[in-house]
């Protein structure tokens, strides 16, 4: 296989970062599709700590080519501090190695004081966004007012862009959401230097994809967020703006489906999420609490407490046929250790009955009781463990029971947060 997708499967934050650190060692390019700055990745490397939203932390290898998809929206001024970070550490010499494709949609600093703005004034009917600016700049994006990354080298085309937009963003900015007007001039020249500065990076992704597959080199494309929160299949209003699920990479780099051949799916051992929305085995008691300080459950972005909860089967099962996974990475199974008896949500009640299909409807899943299957748990710590064998027989228990109920396998099980304390079963681009 040389074209494989990597994508989460619950709320975002199952622990992709890992999982695509040890797959990009099998990787010639690693690709974002969509999202933006509101995912976060932290790598520490002996005494250092890397943060990265927007470039895919295949950069750290030198061998790696990593590319920023047009269906990203990208915030220049945060990606040219990931680059000075990565510089100040000794990553990064080679510019080459960074591709951005120019038809990316850019965050604009209007973008952020209006996703700003608006979830003030929400009020207790706020979304819990990451205040990027990721909603606002998709939605210019769709009304055809955004400004891509290959505008800014067009004077005439920038300059009239931001004076359309600001014309009618400034009073509703400041009038509507009691934020600062942004100024035409400084947003422009900013914006020149910006592009000055990464003008060198600037490519045709879909040409360069199409050539790395022709080359049968092996591509990774990097999802960010997770199935839950896609505009289309998860949790809507409660929802990111991008289609998260992996039919995105298609459309989001300009690659056809035909060039895909697999799709692993990223399932932490229980369930959490961010902001707001319906979140049906949520624990809002001592177990929720050991999950969150046991699994260092706070956003890596926004550094939010996350909410947590045990698995969620109806979830999962609606995460597998929006993104027709291939196979599954288990991570996080470590958290569960010392836990007497885990629990998996297998269906829900709502309105006296039960369902095992994901309700459309926000205020329905709101409403469901979750089915659950008890399991005796396990007290051994596993993180040494690198043998699937010698996984204590009801951790091995537990992972089966989710395969028998998801009806694919398991090619990696992550038993810590260190890269090593992994259990590979399989190379996806075997
Ligand atoms: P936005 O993407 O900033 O507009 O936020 C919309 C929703 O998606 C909020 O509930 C965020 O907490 C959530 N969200 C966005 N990015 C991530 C992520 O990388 N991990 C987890 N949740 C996220």
């Amino acid at each position: 296989m040389a074209t494989i997708i990597l994508v989460g499967s619950q709320w975002g934050d199952e622990g992709k970062g890992k999982v695509i650190d040890i797959y990009t060692e099998y990787a010639d390019a690693v690709i974002r599709f969509q999202g933006g700055a509101n995912a976060g990745h932290t790598i520490v490397i002996g005494d250092q700590t890397i943060i990265l939203h927007q470039i895919p932390s295949g950069i750290l290898h030198p061998d790696k080519l990593c590319i920023i998809g047009n269906g990203m929206v990208l915030n220049l001024e945060t990606l040219v501090d990931e680059i000075d970070d990565l510089h100040r550490n000794g990553y990064f010499p080679d510019p080459s190695q960074l591709l951005i494709s120019e038809e990316v949609h850019l965050v604009l600093p209007y973008h952020r004081l209006i996703d700003v703005g608006k979830e003030e004034q929400a009020g207790a009917k706020k979304i819990g966004t990451t205040g990027r600016g990721i909603g606002p700049a998709y939605e210019d994006k769709v009304s055809r007012k955004g400004i891509r990354f290959v505008d800014l080298f067009d004077e005439k085309v920038l300059r009239e862009k931001l004076e359309s937009n600001l014309a009618e963003k400034n009073p509703y900015l400041v009038s509507r959401l009691q934020q600062p007007p942004c100024d035409a001039n400084e947003i422009f020249d900013a914006f020149r230097g910006l592009g000055e500065r990464l003008k060198p990076h600037m490519a045709n992704i879909s040409v360069v994809l199409d050539r790395l597959v022709k080359e049968g080199k092996q591509v990774l494309f990097e999802g960010a967020q997770g199935a839950l929160l896609d505009v289309d299949h998860g949790t809507y209003p409660y929802v990111t703006s991008s289609n998260t699920v992996a039919g995105a990479v298609c459309a989001g780099c300009g690659i056809g489906p035909t060039m895909i051949d697999g799709v692993v799916g990223v399932v932490k051992a229980y369930s959490t999420r961010v902001g707001e929305g319906p979140f049906p085995t949520e624990q809002l008691n001592e177990t929720g609490t050991k999950l969150r300080d046991r699994g260092k459950e706070y956003g890596a972005t926004t550094g939010r407490p996350r909410r947590c909860g045990w698995i969620d089967i109806v979830a999962l099962k609606h995460a597998m046929r929006i993104n027709g996974f291939t196979s599954l990475a288990l991570t996080k199974l470590d958290v569960l250790s010392g836990i007497e008896t885990v629990k998996i949500a297998c269906a829900y009640k709502v309105n006296g009955r039960e369902i095992d299909e994901f309700p459309a409807n926000s205020g329905e899943l709101a409403s469901c009781e979750p089915v659950y299957e008890e399991m005796p748990g396990w007290d051994q710590d596993i993180s040494a463990i690198r043998d699937y064998d010698a996984l204590p027989p009801s951790a091995k228990n537990y992972i089966d029971r989710l395969q028998e109920l998801l009806e694919v396998e398991f090619i990696l099980v992550s038993v810590g947060y260190r890269r090593d304390e992994t259990i590979v079963l399989e190379n996806p681009f075997a």
